[in-house]
């Protein structure tokens, strides 16, 4: 199948990429990094997640994070919601758009959410119907997709039947998770085929992370499947706390670079987003995660 025209980055970075910081961003940075963001032209940012502060404390901000930012017409800023308290809080600061998060494998549930995949449906179904009648748009994610830390290998048929689930739930969209960034280009195809054949391709997403280094060639295998949002962290930052030896997303700045190269439209400044990616990794007091960023600060 011939690559996509253009494609959607949904940015996770202020979500995903804080997510697993052990040291606390102030919320006037976590408000500048998605500010910075929405200035480079990326047109879909999760801005924070809405979960149990217990659970992750980076995050417990999320509130005044979502007031803060400035929300620019034409951007759309998803937040996590694990459940209905997520969801209010959400929507009590505006947040027009959420997302929900299960995964394929019951042992990671259940770690990050403390639930079985039956329960955590069985927690969304009053989300989505309350976002339908709010007219809030609701994603879904399914983690675990090529792998998972506690149970190990995945079968395709449990990815396709939660993505499948999601999606009749009234996800527009489901995001698929390489949660510890274990796969490789050929079952990451085999697995995309397959949802493909239970959700239509156009409501597909995937999220990679690139712990094993391969983020960008799997994505390149789902692109020639006709997927054409990816999910990316600037600067690829990232990782889910509950995920054992999960590291960071795909680099948005790897992407994007990859993309131009194909002459796939993003609609991204690559420089405004280095610059971004090099400001987050000075603020994290680290070197960028993002190859492409690195190459053009030492050039
Ligand atoms: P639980 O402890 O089973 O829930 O957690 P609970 O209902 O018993 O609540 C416990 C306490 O949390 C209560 O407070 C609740 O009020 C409170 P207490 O009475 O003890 O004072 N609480 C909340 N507070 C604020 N907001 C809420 C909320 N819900 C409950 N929404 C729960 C269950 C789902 C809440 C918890 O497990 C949780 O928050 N987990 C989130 C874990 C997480 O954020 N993981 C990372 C995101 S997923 C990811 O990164 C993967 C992804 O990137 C894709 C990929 O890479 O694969 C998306
Ligand atoms: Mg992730």
């Amino acid at each position: 199948m011939a690559l996509p025209a253009h494609v959607r980055i949904v940015e996770v970075g202020p979500r995903d990429g804080l997510q697993n910081e052990k040291t606390l961003v102030a919320t006037a940075d976590k408000i500048a990094l998605v500010d910075r963001l929405s200035a480079t032209g990326l047109r879909t940012i999760e801005a924070t997640s809405f979960v149990s502060p217990k659970w992750v404390p980076q995050l417990a901000d999320a509130a005044e994070v979502y007031a803060g930012i400035d929300r620019r017409p034409g951007v759309s800023y998803p937040v996590l919601v694990p459940n209905e308290q997520g969801y209010e809080r959400a929507r009590a600061v505006g947040a027009a758009e959420v997302a929900v998060f299960t995964a394929a494998s019951e042992a990671f549930n259940r770690k990050n959410i403390n639930a079985s995949i039956d329960e955590s449906i069985e927690r969304f179904r009053p989300v989505l119907e309350r976002a339908a009648a709010d007219g809030v748009r609701v994603r879904g994610y399914v983690s675990t997709v090529l792998g998972c830390p506690y149970q190990g290998e995945v079968p395709v048929a449990d990815v396709v039947r939660v993505a499948r689930r999601l999606h009749a739930l009234g996800c527009y969209e489901v995001s698929l998770g390489d949660t510890i960034g274990i796969g490789t280009p050929g079952k990451a195809r085999a697995m995309l085929r397959a949802v493909a054949d239970a959700v239509p391709v156009s409501a597909l997403a995937v999220h990679f992370h690139d712990t094993y280094g391969q983020a960008l060639a799997n994505l390149l295998a789902c692109l020639g499947e006709g997927v054409a949002v990816v999910d990316a962290a600037v600067s690829g930052t990232g990782g889910c706390p509950y995920a054992r030896g999960a590291s960071g997303n795909v680099a948005t700045e790897d992407v994007v670079y990859m993309l131009q190269g194909l002459g796939i439209d993003t609609g991204v400044d690559l420089d405004a987003l280095i610059d971004t990616g090099r400001w987050l990794a000075a603020l994290l007091g680290r070197d960028s995660g993002s190859k492409v960023g690195r190459a053009r600060s030492s050039a």
